[in-house]
């Protein structure tokens, strides 16, 4: 597979392209917009993705199916090489994806009233999460010293202190901000969960997108304590583009901690299986062919983050597009321009026909920031650079 093969996606169904009469969507968004929000590529699933899916679909009976050995054993074996994690098969639950996982164990774990820290700019759907359940958002802001944020671990160790606050989901890649995690940042959180014994939610679906030698570190590797507070979340989701397959794997080590989880899986009638098409996704990505496709992957974004970069430098030097360690999200900086979030998105989608995720969806902190998702043909970027150019160039 090329990734610069262009794939028109357009009247597919897709959830990023066929945007008109979305609920998301302001009215003037259409068809010649150019969506670049939610973190969806562009790029088909690998050939020898297709070519199993295929297969499995010429025998035409889809009943009810059963995760094999092969299936746990492909999970084990990735995270394995890729992170130097050693786990156990039967820590691996199998979801639907996961967003749901994290609505599971905040009702697992936590009760009505609880408070749930996140560190904003985040993900939405942390803080939705843990809303939709009746607990408590208890931000802890990441900083933004230069171009590069932090973990503010003072404010993290006061949140995490008070008895009420019972759990933690950090976001390993983070996303929006981009940043991968060190070791020594990731060991803070640990020994603070440890030392206030509260359960530490790792939401690492973006850990195998890892760009310029950055190296990242799985909570999982860390320390054998952690391993009784804690759930990792993985999926082939972001990594191979497989988001509609609906299939992420949940590690949870602590016997108890997993009960529990799976519990709430079941009280909604969920199981921890995954689908027919799932599995085979699964399997077929966790291997030494997916791991070549992901290498290819990532020169291709590599390439469009440094193309995107050089071209707001050089094109509108007043926007800061942050460095990036992982994910194919871009996180940008127009708060010089001083325009109001309203402002900003009458200018990059009515003006620009960009579709981008404004910054304030993830949180304050985002407020003057956008997300813009450069995980496309190279000429769609180029197009979508030329447009937001237009529109701001007299800013
Ligand atoms: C940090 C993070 N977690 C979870 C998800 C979504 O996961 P799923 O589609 O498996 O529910 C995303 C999607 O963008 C994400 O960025």
């Amino acid at each position: 597979m090329s990734f610069n093969d262009y794939v028109e996606r357009k009247g597919s169904d897709s959830r990023k392209w066929d945007l008109k009469g979305m609920y998301e969507m302001a009215s003037y968004v259409d068809e010649s917009s150019i969506p670049m929000w939610v973190a969806d590529m562009d790029f088909k699933a690998p050939e020898f993705v297709q070519k199993a899916l295929i297969e499995r679909i010429e025998h035409g009976v889809f009943g009810y199916n059963i995760a094999k050995e092969s299936y746990f054993e492909s999970i084990k074996l990735w995270l394995k090489n890729k992170n130097n994690w050693d786990i156990n098969q039967s820590w691996i639950v199998p979801t639907s994806g996961v967003v749901p996982a994290l609505c599971y164990a905040v009702k697992a774990f936590t009760e009505v009233g609880d408070g749930v820290i996140v560190q904003n700019p985040v993900y939405p759907p942390f803080r939705g999460s843990v809303e939709l359940n009746a607990r408590n958002v208890i931000n802890n802001p990441l900083k933004l010293i230069g171009d590069r944020y932090e973990m503010d671990f003072d404010d993290l160790e006061e949140k995490l202190k008070e008895p009420k606050n019972k759990m933690m989901i950090l976001c390993n890649p983070h996303n929006p901000v981009g940043r991968v995690w060190k070791k020594d940042e990731l060991e803070r959180i640990v020994t603070l969960c440890l030392k206030y014994k509260k359960i530490l939610i790792s939401d690492e679906i973006h850990s195998d997108l890892i760009l310029f030698n950055n190296n990242f570190t799985s909570m999982g590797t860390l320390n054998d304590d952690i391993k009784n507070y804690l759930v990792v979340c993985t999926s082939i989701s972001k990594t191979f583009n497989l988001a509609g397959l609906k299939a992420s794997n949940i590690i949870i080590p602590n016997n108890n901690l997993r009960e529990k989880f799976i519990n709430e899986m079941l009280k909604v009638g969920s199981k921890p299986s995954p689908n027919i098409f799932g599995a085979i996704g699964v399997e077929c990505c966790y291997s030494a062919e997916g791991e070549k496709w992901l290498e290819n992957l990532i020169v291709y974004l590599e390439e469009n983050y440094l193309y995107l970069k050089k071209y707001l430098e050089e094109k509108l030097p007043k926007i800061k597009c942050l460095p990036l360690e992982g994910t194919y999200l871009a996180w940008i900086d127009l708060r010089s321009l001083n325009l109001t979030n309203e402002e900003l998105k009458v200018k990059l989608e009515q003006e620009a026909k960009i579709v981008i995720d404004g910054g304030e969806i993830f949180g304050n902190e985002g407020v003057g920031f956008i997300r813009l998702n450069f995980a496309c043909h190279r000429s769609i970027l180029e197009k979508a650079l030329e447009r937001i150019e237009r529109a701001l160039k007299n800013y």
